[in-house]
């Protein structure tokens, strides 16, 4: 035990000396970028490194008289991982920003390192409403679960969907989905019949699938985190589903961009609550589609990569006002309440909260130029993390 606090209080005081030497360092400017790049949630890795290096291309590389170098570093999306490249970016490679964190347990894990070296942490992918909580450095550009998940419980009550059976990953983005699904269609006269949960890793949904087969609600809502959204949907019309009568419906994680135009057409009509949409009818998103899918081979970016994409944009904003000067403190301090157009709409860093202030918009899958889109119908503007107000 006391070897232990020992060694804990060596590791506090290594970071927070690394994060002291931030202050007094040279010319370039770290982001030290943590993301899956293999493993299950290898597309979020492979999106959010795109959107990253298209930001880099299109901004340059030279800020606030600072040479911007990007980091990148694959954590699997094993928590242990992330935290451990996380400890070594701050005290070897002496990083100025910490960014990326593809799932909630990886957040989790890296917020403290954050805290103790007072490194920013930019969270581009995770989306439990907690999260910014863990620690004051940690900075949101992706969404959250509640912020979806509301949205979409208004919705369904005034279009025929009473009774819902709801089945969601057995972790935290789940469980807020769970929740704040669930509170919000009792409150507006709706039913839940069941709640389930699927593990994580290796999920097999093919016995919870016939659970809500007897079931019979008039929808299945379903949370699965970017890259099970296919399997999901196999699943659902293998077993004839929709032709039974139930529809489905969901966070847009599970109608997911980056695998929507390989789901077929029985993914058609299915309707979605979410922050962004490749379909999202700007002039700024389109341009930032079409450069994405330019410099990777036509991939279409999903809302993983407009997380990475703000992302980078809150970090070199941030830069641009500092110059490197004042170390993590005053670049937090400069992430803070930035406020601009995103290829999803407008969107601002909430100063108090440090969590992203978004449009949510109601979306269904149509068939446009030949390929599956979520296709937006409806917009709740502004929408702050719902669960913050508690
Ligand atoms: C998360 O782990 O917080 C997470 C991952 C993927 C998603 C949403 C949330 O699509």
């Amino acid at each position: 035990m006391q070897k232990r606090q020992f060694l804990n209080a060596t590791a506090l005081a290594v970071l927070a000396l690394a994060g002291g030497q931030v202050m007094a360092q040279s010319n370039t400017f770290k982001i030290g970028l943590i993301l899956p790049m293999t493993g299950q949630q290898a597309t979020t890795g492979r999106q959010i490194e795109a959107a990253a290096k298209l930001y880099m291309a299109q901004n340059g590389d030279m800020i606030g008289g600072k040479k911007v170098e990007l980091i990148i570093k694959d954590d699997t999306s094993i928590p242990d991982v992330t935290k451990r490249l996380a400890q070594e970016l701050v005290v070897n490679d002496k990083v100025n920003v910490l960014a990326g964190m593809g799932i909630t347990p990886s957040a989790l894990a890296t917020a403290a390192i954050a805290t103790q070296s007072k490194t920013p942490l930019v969270v581009m992918a995770a989306a439990t409403s907690s999260i910014t909580e863990a620690s004051p450095y940690v900075v949101r550009t992706s969404f959250t679960l509640p912020q979806a998940s509301v949205a979409l419980a208004d919705w369904a009550p005034k279009n025929g969907i009473k009774k819902v059976v709801t089945l969601v990953s057995d972790y935290g983005p789940g469980i807020d989905a769970e929740k704040f699904f669930k509170e919000r269609m009792l409150f507006n006269g709706g039913q839940i019949t069941e709640s389930l949960r699927v593990p994580l890793r290796n999920p097999d949904f093919a016995p919870f699938l016939q659970k809500v087969r007897d079931l019979k609600p008039d929808a299945l809502f379903v949370f699965v985190p970017s890259g099970a959204g296919a399997a999901v949907m196999k699943q659902f019309l293998e077993r004839g589903m929709d032709k039974a009568g139930i529809k489905l419906i969901g966070t847009g994680d599970v109608t997911d961009d980056d695998q929507l135009n390989d789901m077929g057409d029985g993914a058609l009509g299915v309707v979605t609550s979410h922050h962004y949409s490749a379909a999202h009818p700007s002039p700024l998103n389109k341009k930032f589609v079409d450069a994405f899918q330019k410099a990777n081979k036509g991939l279409r970016p999903n809302f993983m990569a407009v997380g990475g994409y703000d992302g980078m944009r809150v970090i070199y904003e941030a830069l641009k006002v500092t110059k490197g000067n004042g170390g993590g403190d005053a670049l937090l301090a400069a992430m803070k309440g930035q406020i601009f157009e995103s290829p999803r709409g407008p969107m601002f860093i909430d100063a108090q909260t440090r969590d992203v202030v978004q449009n949510i918009y109601l979306r269904k899958v149509e068939r446009k130029d030949g390929q599956l889109y979520n296709i937006e119908f409806d917009v709740i503007k502004d929408v702050k993390d719902p669960g913050k107000a508690r």
